[in-house]
């Protein structure tokens, strides 16, 4: 096993990350994500959270060949895999709370599913809005709540009875910023005028609900601290709940929604 990273992942977590979570989940974001802070041609962009990439190449794509992307992230292991799938990207490692770039440097400051992991979302969202130039444009995408999202619902608390607390939690923990007003509330604390909250309906797409447990489990922090036989419980318990979600060859298909915020600085 390689070594632990200050995000606590690994090499194997990221690329793991990677194959498994993004042609699942977060494939189909960066395009929503995007659009809601209209992001085009020879844009300045910094990406705060950007994990394995999956928004930056996208990124890439759409500010051509006068842009620029930057990618920002706590996880050593998580820029290793983007570095290698973004070539035409620079990427830097550092924490969200204390952005080491000066006021007013980028066009665009995105930040993808990463807020609920900081300690202090108001301050990594005041770094994102102090580096941000004068007429620039800010997205900030999160899971909605539990309530909006049942089959996580179901799923955390199928992990609490199996495996154990700490897997719940780690589990619903993705979800807790979805709740309605707190990303709005915490917008309005870090004193960000005009803010658009826009609810999207997402779907995951998993080759099975087997797959779908694994990968929920094993491809973030929990990965060394499950036991197999508990483990093989809890994918019991969400195939049977998960059913009316699969089709005949057992893939499974089911809601995922988010919430994106946005807003210019004027
Ligand atoms: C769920 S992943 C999302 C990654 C990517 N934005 C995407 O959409 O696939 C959350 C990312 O936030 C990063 N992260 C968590 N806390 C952070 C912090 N305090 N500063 C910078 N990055 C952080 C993690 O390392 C991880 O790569």
């Amino acid at each position: 096993m390689s070594n632990v990273d200050e995000m606590g992942l690994t090499k194997e977590n990221a690329e793991y990350y990677e194959a498994s979570f993004v042609p699942a989940i977060f494939d189909q974001w960066p395009p929503r994500v995007m659009d809601a802070m209209s992001m085009g041609e020879g844009d300045h962009v910094l990406e705060v959270g950007c994990g394995t990439g999956v928004h930056t190449r996208e990124m890439l794509k759409r500010i051509g060949a006068a842009g620029r992307v930057t990618g920002f992230d706590l996880s050593e292991s998580m820029l290793g895999v983007a570095r290698a799938k973004c070539p035409g990207a620079e990427f830097i490692q550092g924490n969200a709370m204390a952005l080491p770039f000066e006021d007013a440097s980028f066009d665009v400051v995105a930040s993808t599913f990463m807020l609920m992991f900081v300690p202090d979302p108001v301050q990594a969202i005041r770094e994102m809005w102090r580096v941000l130039k004068p007429g620039g444009r800010l997205a900030i995408s999160v899971w909605e709540g539990l309530h909006e999202n049942p089959v996580y619902s179901r799923l955390a608390s199928i992990a609490t009875e199996r495996i154990n607390d700490e897997a719940g939690t780690s589990l619903s923990w993705p979800f807790v910023l979805g709740e309605t007003g707190k990303l709005a509330d915490l917008c309005a604390e870090a004193r960000i005028s005009g803010v658009t909250i826009t609810p999207h309906e997402g779907r995951a797409k998993f080759p099975s609900i087997d797959q779908f447990v694994r990968t929920e489990v094993k491809a973030w922090v929990l990965a060394d601290h499950v036991d197999e036989a508990n483990l093989d419980q809890a994918v019991a318990d969400a195939e049977a709940a998960f059913a009316s979600y699969c089709d005949e060859a057992g893939a499974a298909d089911f809601p995922l929604n988010g919430l994106i915020a946005s807003a210019k600085k004027e």
